[in-house]
């Protein structure tokens, strides 16, 4: 049977970057929602960081990464784009289990596409119980994930469509809202995709 990770690995080795269906040549969206705050020297953790170009942004904005990903073929792909790779955190592993003790607390948890292909209640739990275990006080978490209007699929799998208010309550009350927004990313085959992007900030000690 194909695993998850199979599954993935497949999509990475067979699909030029530009041609994913959830590609960015430009993060202006996930850069623009992040405005205040401030990357130099912060820790930011990346769930299914995927061979995102947000990487090499925050890498530009002087951010130390934790780049997670399921599949070990988007890792190897980014690793040998980003310069000094060893100065970054690497970790192979399904984000819905929890993560190893090693991994330090961050400043900032940034997803974009990788919650909402989390379809049963244990799975999303597990997501919501790594992100509170390592997000500081004081910390940022961005969630960009598929709204209640967006596809019902992805990369050939069922996704989980979020509201802001769904978000709200399964990121818990050691988070605050700062702002939410519908935002709508037209993919590389001129398919909208209807997205909603959140900002939470937790909260202090
Ligand atoms: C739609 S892509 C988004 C990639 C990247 N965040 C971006 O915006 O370009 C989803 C990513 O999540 C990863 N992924 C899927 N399920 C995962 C899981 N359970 N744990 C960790 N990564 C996962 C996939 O391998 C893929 O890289």
């Amino acid at each position: 049977m194909n695993t998850l990770q199979e599954h993935w690995n497949k999509i990475f080795k067979e699909t030029p970057e530009e041609k994913l269906g959830w590609y960015e040549s430009e993060v202006t969206q996930t850069i623009r929602f992040l405005d205040g705050v401030n990357f130099e020297n912060k820790l930011v953790f990346l769930p299914g960081a995927g061979t995102s170009r947000l990487v090499d942004g925050l890498i530009e904005n002087g951010a130390i990464l934790i780049l997670n990903d399921i599949s070990n073929e988007a890792l190897t792909a980014l690793r040998k784009r980003v310069g000094n790779p060893e100065k970054h955190y690497w970790y192979c592993g399904d984000i819905s289990k929890p993560l190893p003790k090693e991994i330090p607390a961050v400043d900032i948890w940034i997803d974009r596409a990788v919650l909402h292909f989390l379809i049963e209640d244990k799975e999303i739990n597990g997501y919501f119980e790594n992100l509170n275990r390592i997000v500081k006080t004081n910390g940022y978490v961005l969630l960009a994930e598929f709204s209640l209007n967006g596809a019902q699929k992805c990369a050939g799998l069922n996704v989980h469509r979020y509201s802001a208010d769904e978000l709200i309550e399964r990121v818990g009350c050691n988070f605050k809202l700062l702002k939410s927004e519908e935002y709508v990313y037209v993919n590389p085959s001129g398919g909208e995709r209807p997205y909603i992007y959140t900002l939470f900030k937790r909260n202090g000690a």
